[in-house]
Parts: structure tokens; C-alpha cells; sequence
């Protein structure tokens, strides 16, 4: 059965009530028993008291009990604690016995043999002893008033059950009214964030919810707006994703067919020239597919990377190494000033794939005769790594892009040298999952300079 939340409040409000109605009619029940019959006890014992000590003189008088046997004239008269005065006039309330307590007493002699009084002695009756002159002469049982009698208890019953209803039925309405008023408080904006849900669902990103309230439900309202907004733009991200790829797909693909087909007409001859440049198209589609391959990995984000202890200085030495011929043949000169640096936390291929792109941009950007810088230190317990070069660096207006998905610098679109503008998005995809911070800037030298922060070991594992 699916009950809605306002039956559902409903419910859980009248069993609430019911619950405490029931709680405080077993605790009147109970405070009415422990109390009234307490007081009731604790007033006959008092009056025992009194009765002991005209029974001890009475003894005294008479010398013996024989006076009572047979006789519960005179045992009333030696019960009845009224002076000799009051006895004539009508008795007062207060004078009422509530509890019957004559019928409960009982006198016994010396030897515990019943005198005069009630015969029924229940085992655990209290006895208090009648001493006359240091001698314990008799016995006083006072019979415990053990329950009120029983037609005041049904009475006080019935009288407690109509209440119990009638406090009852206010409740179950108090809590109708209270479950309408919470329900009309709760359910119409959860009703409102469930539409959007839905439209959210089907693809409509634009829904957004008003928020009214500060509560959780406006807290929840303002996340479901910033998650349609973020689903909106990652759409549009993907979008303009898709066209860029496929627009750089088509380029040299067509300029393929292209050429191709001019050969197929005879229009081209098959020379070495032809081919080559045949081949440097199938480079450009290789090393498209290829960094569209290493972006995907990259974003797949930290599942991809095993990360292990790892000295930067190193890494960066080994790349350097394998990049001296290149950025020799392009008579570029390196100057280094790598110093040992904090241990990282990090993927020594995915660090060295980082380094490579960036020197590959060195290698392929700057200018011939020009100067490569590589620095590498600690900072602020963070490895700092500083590449720069000596130009041309990137225009001002292109730089904040840098690292988005094929930005290029106007200048570099000339396709004999240059990438689809994705490396740099895989560093920055790289240097994030290390849990550090990448930025492009001017060179003091003249060219690009990309810095690199990365936290070290201690601070990630925290
Ligand atoms: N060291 C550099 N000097 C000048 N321009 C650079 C340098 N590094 C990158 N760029 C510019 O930034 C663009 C994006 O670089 P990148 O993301 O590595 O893509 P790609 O190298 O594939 O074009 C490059 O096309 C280039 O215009
Ligand atoms: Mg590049």
C-alpha cells in the first residue's frame, strides 16, 4: 500500500497522542492507588497508635482482657477516639472513617489468641504490643487496607475512560489539523522539486526551483538548481566537444580524399613529394586520435592513476634526457636548475607524459636560437616546477584559455607544426589528479611559462 506522507504524519501524530493520553491515565491510576490508599494506611496507623495505649490503660483498669471477650460494646467504646463531649454530637467530616479501619482491628492476648475483633489475620498483619507496666500483655493486629473498595475503583475507572475519549478525540483532531498544516508546509515544495526532477530527467536543464525557505528543503531546492546548471553546462561542454572533434577530424580526412582523388584522376602523379604529404596528414589524424585517447584516460580522473611515492627532480631529470637531441636539433639552448625536491604522491608515467607535452610545446614553439628554462625547488612544502621559454610566447587575450580543449594561439593554427590544442588540457587534467595546481603565464624570458604546484606526500594522505 503506498500511503502518502500526509497520511503517513497523520498517523504517526494520533499515535503519538494516544501513546501519551494512555501514559498519563496509567500514571493518574497509578498515583491514585500508591497515593490515596497510602494516605489511607498511614491514617489508620496513627489511629492504632491511639487505640494501643486506651487499650493499655484499659488492661491496667481491669486486670486482665476477660472484660472484652463476647463484649464488642465495650471494644467499640475503647475504638472510638472521640472525648466523651464530641461523642454526643453528630460526627464531623473530618471524623469519617474513610477506610473501615474498626472492621480491620484485631485484639490478641499475650499468648497471640484472638480477644476480640476481626478474625480473618492475614500471616503478614503488623502487631503492635499493648505493654502495661514493662509486660507485654496483648497484641494489637491492624489488617493493611490492601485496595480501596471496589466500587469506588470501577467508578474512578469509568470516569477515566470518558475523559481518556474525550482527551482522544480532541487529539486526533489536533493532530489532523497538525498533519495538514505540516504536510502543506513539506509536501507542496517536495511536490514542486519532484516536477522538476522529472523535467530534469527528461533532458529540460533549464528547470530551476524558487527558493522560499532557508530550511533543508530550500537547502535542497539551491542544490538541485546548481546540479541542473552544472548538467547544462557540461552539455554544452560536450556539445561543442563533439564539434570541435569532428571539425578536426574532417580537416585533414578531406584534405586526404582529397588528394586521393586528384591522384585516382591522374590529376597527381604518385611521387615521394605526394606521398609525404599524404603521410604527414595520416600524422596529424594519429596524433589527434592519440591525444583524444590521452584526454579521455586523463579525465576518467583518479582510477586511472597509480600513484606511489615519487621525486619529482627525477622524473623531470629522465624527460629532460630523452628531450635533449630534440630541442638540440631545434638549436634551442636548456638551462636547468633542478634542485631535490619533497617526495610526492603520484603516477610516475601520468608525471612524465605531463612533462613531456610541455617540453614538446617548448620544442615545437619556440623560436630557433631561442633558451629553454627547467626549474624544479620546494616551496612552501609544495614542489614548485617552472618551464619557461624565450618566445613567442601567447597572446594576452588567449591566455586565460590556455588549457581549455583546442585553444590554440592564432599563430601556431598553421598545421605543419602545430597539435589540436588538447595537451595542454591533458596536463591540467594531470597536475589535478595529483591534487595540484597548474597556470600559464608571461616568461621573463620572453615566451610561455607554465608553473606547476604540487602538494607533497604528507599532505595528501591526510
Ligand atoms: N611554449 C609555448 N610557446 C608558445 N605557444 C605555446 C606554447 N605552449 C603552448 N602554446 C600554445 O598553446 C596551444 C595549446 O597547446 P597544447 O594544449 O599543448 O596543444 P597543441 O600543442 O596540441 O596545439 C598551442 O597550440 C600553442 O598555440
Ligand atoms: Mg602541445
Amino acid at each position: 500500500m503506498r500511503w502518502s506522507i500526509s497520511t503517513k504524519l497523520f498517523l504517526v501524530l494520533v499515535a503519538i497522542s494516544i501513546a501519551t493520553v494512555a501514559a498519563m491515565g496509567v500514571s493518574a491510576r497509578i498515583s491514585f492507588t500508591r497515593g490515596f490508599i497510602g494516605y489511607l494506611n498511614e491514617q489508620s496507623a496513627a489511629y492504632a497508635d491511639s487505640v494501643v495505649v486506651r487499650l493499655a490503660e484499659a488492661y491496667k483498669t481491669e486486670g486482665s482482657w476477660r472484660f472484652l471477650h463476647h463484649n464488642p460494646r465495650a471494644w467499640y467504646r475503647l475504638l472510638d477516639n472521640r472525648s466523651r463531649r464530641e461523642r454526643d454530637s453528630p460526627p464531623q467530616f473530618s471524623e469519617v472513617d474513610f477506610s473501615a479501619v474498626h472492621l480491620r482491628l484485631t485484639l490478641l492476648d499475650a499468648d497471640k489468641e484472638v480477644v476480640i475483633g476481626n478474625r480473618n489475620i492475614p500471616s503478614d498483619t503488623p502487631m503492635r504490643p499493648v505493654n502495661v507496666d514493662g509486660r507485654t500483655v496483648g497484641w494489637l493486629a491492624l489488617i493493611p487496607y490492601q485496595q480501596a473498595t471496589a466500587a469506588a475503583d470501577v467508578r474512578f475507572q469509568q470516569r477515566q475512560l470518558t475523559q481518556n475519549w474525550l482527551i482522544g478525540w480532541a487529539t486526533v483532531i489536533v493532530a489532523a489539523l497538525a498533519a495538514w498544516w505540516l504536510s502543506r508546509l513539506l509536501v507542496t515544495p517536495l511536490k514542486r522539486i519532484t516536477a522538476a526532477t522529472h523535467n530534469l530527467a527528461s533532458g529540460d536543464y533549464s528547470v530551476r526551483i524558487p527558493v522560499t525557505s532557508k530550511d533543508e528543503i530550500g537547502g535542497l531546492s539551491e542544490d538541485f538548481n546548481r546540479l541542473a546548471q552544472a548538467l547544462a553546462h557540461n552539455e554544452q561542454l560536450r556539445r561543442s566537444f563533439m564539434a570541435d572533434v569532428s571539425h578536426e577530424l574532417r580537416t585533414p580526412l578531406s584534405v586526404l580524399k582529397g588528394e586521393l582523388e586528384a591522384i585516382e584522376d591522374g590529376v597527381r602523379s604518385m611521387t615521394p613529394a605526394t606521398l609525404a604529404s599524404l603521410q604527414s596528414e595520416v600524422t596529424t589524424l594519429n596524433k589527434l586520435v592519440s591525444d583524444l585517447y590521452d584526454l579521455s584516460l586523463s579525465d576518467i580522473g583518479a582510477l586511472s592513476y597509480r600513484m606511489t611515492e615519487v621525486e619529482i627532480d627525477e622524473v623531470l631529470q629522465t624527460t629532460l634526457a630523452a628531450f635533449q637531441q630534440r630541442l638540440a636539433d631545434r638549436g634551442l639552448k636548456v638551462q636547468t636548475d633542478i634542485t631535490p625536491s619533497v617526495p610526492v604522491n603520484g603516477d610516475e608515467g601520468r608525471l612524465q607524459q605531463l612533462f613531456n607535452n610541455l617540453l614538446e610545446n617548448c620544442a615545437r614553439y619556440t623560436q630557433t636560437g631561442g633558451t629553454v628554462r627547467v626549474g624544479c625547488r620546494t616551496v612552501n612544502g609544495e614542489v614548485l616546477v617552472e618551464i619557461e621559454d624565450s618566445g613567442p610566447g601567447v597572446p594576452a587575450d588567449i591566455l586565460p584559455r590556455i588549457f581549455e580543449r583546442f585553444v590554440r594561439a592564432e599563430a601556431s593554427r598553421n598545421r605543419s607544426h602545430g597539435g589540436a590544442g588538447l595537451g595542454l588540457a591533458i596536463c591540467q587534467n594531470i597536475v589535478e589528479a595529483h591534487g595540484g595546481k597548474i597556470a600559464a603565464s608571461a616568461a621573463p624570458l620572453g615566451g610561455l611559462l607554465i608553473s606547476i604546484r604540487l602538494p607533497r606526500l604528507r599532505d595528501l594522505q591526510v
